[in-house]
């Protein structure tokens, strides 16, 4: 799995909407040829494919006044567009208002559109979320997610600046006095087994747990999403995707606050293994390390083939951690001699600032981290840096042009030749999806 802390997240995965599909919806699921123009009922999203059937929450009874329930409203109203979504798919706005509601689930062809001034509240009632069984890589029972979907596919939560607010206060107190001792929180959303999914344009705030949890998801684009938890809450990752294995990942435009936390991490938990991560355009302000890789042996599993370039850095503590020497899984399908592989991890044009440590880079002794290069790496010290900057146990790599000095064991292997550490230069399937503009009236 891959872990970005509280978030301001840009763009994870992808852009662009040339594309304009405009029409006018009635919830009955007709629609006009008129060209809309901009009103009350107007709404407006960029997405993977724009839907014919619509309704509006309050068609369901839903009251937006942050007290009343409205748990039955939101599962009566996706029940219904379930019903409708053969007929070129369905929505769900939420309007403008607070909508108190415990955990629903989403459907196939299927749009929840989050309106400018909609927030979707938590309830902290637990009753209102269902137990969902254990995942594989995990030894807890858990929560649903406010939002949850399996075994979906098409599936958009696509906000205009609407929020979801997890309310994750009591969730945080009672985990803190020991509370949920073999239980995970909700998150807020967490999509599993699904394909095409997109989550774009809302702001999550003060999740119970992790914020976004894609798991053994196919083609998943997060875009335009803001995440912010405090930084005294607990365990609240802002995007968390779990693949078995984890491949071909863009995190780009990203940029995050984590002073307890990593900007971004790989690991500890794998669910098999990471494989083919870009990273870019990437900007952060005070985190604990900026990248993170985590292991330990008998974890097993892979990080291999990671590539992060043009990161800017600010405040952090480490900019490059790397341990196998994390803590080993604490259940009983623990293997101890699973080795886990950490080799061709790339980090090229990098500035870093008031910075404690620059690297600590530590493999393991029979298992060293290969492959690990460095290039065009810039990083200016805080006044109370420690006097070591580079920490390097069991790795084997290469660097070039990088400040302060690094560790031996990452030596220049090609002096007086040009070298740069490599960034895939061919694009990923997932770059050329093409997001539809729908909008329409909704009567
Ligand atoms: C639910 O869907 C049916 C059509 O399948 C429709 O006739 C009915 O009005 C819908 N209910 C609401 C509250 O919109
Ligand atoms: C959502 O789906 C899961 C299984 O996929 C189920 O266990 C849970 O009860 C469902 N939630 C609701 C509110 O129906
Ligand atoms: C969902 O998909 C998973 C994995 O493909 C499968 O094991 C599970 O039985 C499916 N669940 C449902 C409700 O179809
Ligand atoms: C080095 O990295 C900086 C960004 O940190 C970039 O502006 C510069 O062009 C890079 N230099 C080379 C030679 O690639
Ligand atoms: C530099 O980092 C220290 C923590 O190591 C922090 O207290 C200080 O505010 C930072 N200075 C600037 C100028 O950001
Ligand atoms: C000094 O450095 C440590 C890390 O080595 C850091 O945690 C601390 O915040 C720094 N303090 C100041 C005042 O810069």
């Amino acid at each position: 799995m891959i872990r970005t802390s509280f978030c301001i997240l840009v763009v994870l995965v992808i852009f662009d909407f040339p594309v304009i599909e405009s029409q006018s919806l009635k919830s009955d699921g007709t629609h006009s040829a008129r060209f809309p123009t901009p009103s009350r009922d107007f709404v407006e999203h960029a997405a993977l494919n724009c839907r014919r059937q619509s309704a509006i929450l309050t068609d369901f009874g839903a009251i937006g006044d942050g007290k009343t329930s409205n748990t039955k409203a939101f599962r009566e109203a996706i029940r219904n567009l379930t019903s409708r979504a053969g007929d070129g798919g369905s929505q769900l706005i939420v309007p403008k208002g607070k909508w108190l509601t415990g955990s629903f689930n989403l459907t196939s062809h299927f749009t929840l559109h989050i309106k400018e001034g909609a927030t979707i509240l938590a309830s902290q009632d637990e009753s209102e979320y269902p137990m969902l069984q254990v995942l594989p890589s995990y030894r807890d029972t858990r929560f649903a997610s406010l939002i949850y979907g399996s075994n979906l596919t098409d599936v958009v939560i696509a906000g205009d600046k609407g929020t979801i607010n997890g309310q994750g206060k009591s969730w945080w107190a009672k985990y803190r006095n020991g509370g949920f001792k073999s239980i995970q929180r909700p998150m807020l959303i967490e999509i599993q087994s699904s394909e095409n999914v997109q989550i774009s344009n809302i702001n999550l705030i003060d999740s119970p747990m992790w914020s976004i949890h894609p798991v053994y998801c196919r083609n998943v684009i997060i875009k335009g999403v803001k995440i912010s938890n405090p930084i005294d809450s607990a365990n609240t990752d802002g995007i968390n995707p779990v693949g078995r294995p984890i491949e071909m990942l863009l995190i780009r435009r990203f940029s995050c606050i984590a002073p307890n936390g990593a900007g971004i991490a790989m690991g500890s938990e794998m669910s098999g293994g990471i494989k083919g991560v870009r990273m870019e355009d990437v900007t952060l302000h005070n985190t604990q390390s900026a990248i993170k890789i985590e292991t330990a042996m008998g974890r097993g599993g892979y990080v291999q083939n990671v590539w992060a370039r043009r990161f800017t850095i600010k405040t952090s503590k480490y900019v490059f951690l790397m341990t196998g020497s994390h803590k080993p899984i604490p259940r009983d399908g623990n293997i101890p001699k699973a080795k886990p592989v950490v080799t061709n991890i790339n980090f090229r044009d990098i500035t870093g600032e008031n910075v404690s440590t620059s690297a600590k880079l530590e493999g393991m002794k029979s298992n060293p981290f290969t492959g690990v290069c460095m290039s065009n790496v810039s990083i200016s010290l805080s006044p109370n840096a420690s006097k070591q900057q580079f920490h390097c146990m069991d790795i084997v790599g290469e660097s070039r042009s990088v400040k302060p000095q690094p560790c031996s064991l990452l030596p220049d292997k090609h002096p007086g030749v040009r070298f740069e550490c490599t960034f895939p230069t061919e694009k990923i399937p997932i770059e050329n999806v093409v997001l539809k503009r729908c909008a329409g009236h909704v009567f």
